[in-house]
């Protein structure tokens, strides 16, 4: 028996967020915003905390730095159920977001700070003994495990783990991974739809999955925002999936995340695929009903009864 179902593989940061802000800011003015909230960030978190409010039993490995932003991200994570024991604590300050609000649209910086220097030799390998899934995120924002992915997936490989990959969005829109020989050694995929096109260099989903196709290592699933999901066999096969629409929509910060942390929660429960990919659909729509990525989670059984009243879905457990 191994200790962990998940072991959530990424970056760690904490967020800035100001509100009513009065202007934009200008290079040497001073000005005032009305309200901040400094709050633990990074979607692999989101990840991690909501798998853990499902039921699994979720490690993080993630590095962050010796300073008091550490602290919060230690103590938000064991907060929402996650253990924290692989942490790494290293000498690079720990990063941050300053996200500046203005109505629905949002200015953002990041200092990616201690998660861009974490690599390969910084996690124990006890992590790939004790885990029976890796769950890696948001790779173009960690250059450490950019350039560290095929002796992380080899150390995998090597341990009998079971390995998804959500490569988030590249901020500097370059696409280096070398998905031809990464994709074999991933057993979910799991980009969103802009991402997918973005990293095969095409301009349609139909090419996007073409080019893939050859490479997967055991499937992949497509997030397709209100439209649902797609997942695609190794094999050829897929099935489109439609969400389960949320008229309502809160916000859509983290639903991506929430997505994965159902389909996972299933996948290591050994639940068939078809039925991984309606457990993800429905924790994302559950991810649109309360603010942030994390609102709607507060335990499993909240999950199910928003499942139920608001989507008439029974959750799978
Ligand atoms: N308005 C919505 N109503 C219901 N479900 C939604 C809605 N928006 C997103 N989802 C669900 O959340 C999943 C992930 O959202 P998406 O925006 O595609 O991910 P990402 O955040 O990675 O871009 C979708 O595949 C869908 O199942
Ligand atoms: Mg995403």
């Amino acid at each position: 028996m191994k200790k962990y179902d998940i072991a959530a593989i990424g970056e760690l940061n904490v967020d800035i967020i100001l509100n009513g802000i009065e202007s934009e800011p200008e290079i040497g003015k001073e000005k005032f915003c009305r309200d901040m909230t400094v709050t633990l960030g990074s979607s692999t978190a989101i990840f991690a905390a909501n798998a853990a409010a499902l039921g699994s039993k979720v490690c993080f490995v993630g590095m962050v730095g010796r300073d008091s932003f550490g602290d919060l991200v230690n103590a938000s994570l064991q907060a929402k159920g996650v253990d924290t024991g692989y942490l790494i604590h290293g000498n690079t300050p720990t990063g941050a977001t300053i996200c500046m609000n203005y109505g629905e649209d949002r200015a953002n910086l990041t200092y990616q700070g201690a998660m861009d220097v974490m690599g390969f030799d910084d996690i124990t390998p006890e992590v790939f003994r004790e885990t029976r899934h890796i769950h890696l995120s948001s790779l173009f924002m960690q250059s450490g495990l950019l350039r560290d992915i095929h002796k992380i997936l080899d150390a995998a490989a090597e341990n009998g783990v079971t390995v998804s990959l959500d490569t988030q969005w590249d901020p500097m829109e370059t696409w280096k991974l070398d998905y031809k020989s990464v994709l074999p050694k991933i057993t979910v995929f799991m980009p969103n739809e802009k991402e997918l096109q973005a990293l095969t260099g095409t301009t349609d989903l139909e090419s996007a999955i073409s080019a893939v196709l050859p490479c997967l290592g055991n499937a992949m699933v497509v997030k397709c925002g209100s439209k649902g999901s797609l997942l695609v066999r190794k094999d050829g096969t897929m099935k489109l999936l439609p969400a389960f629409l949320n008229k309502d929509v809160v916000d859509a910060i983290g639903a991506g995340d929430s997505f994965n942390s159902g389909f996972i929660s299933a996948f290591v429960k050994g639940l068939f695929l078809e039925d991984c990919q309606k457990t993800g659909n429905l924790t994302g729509a559950v991810n649109t009903t309360a603010a942030g990525g994390t609102g709607a989670f507060t335990s499993l059984d909240a999950v199910r009864s928003i499942c139920k009243e608001r989507f008439g879905q029974e959750f799978a457990w």
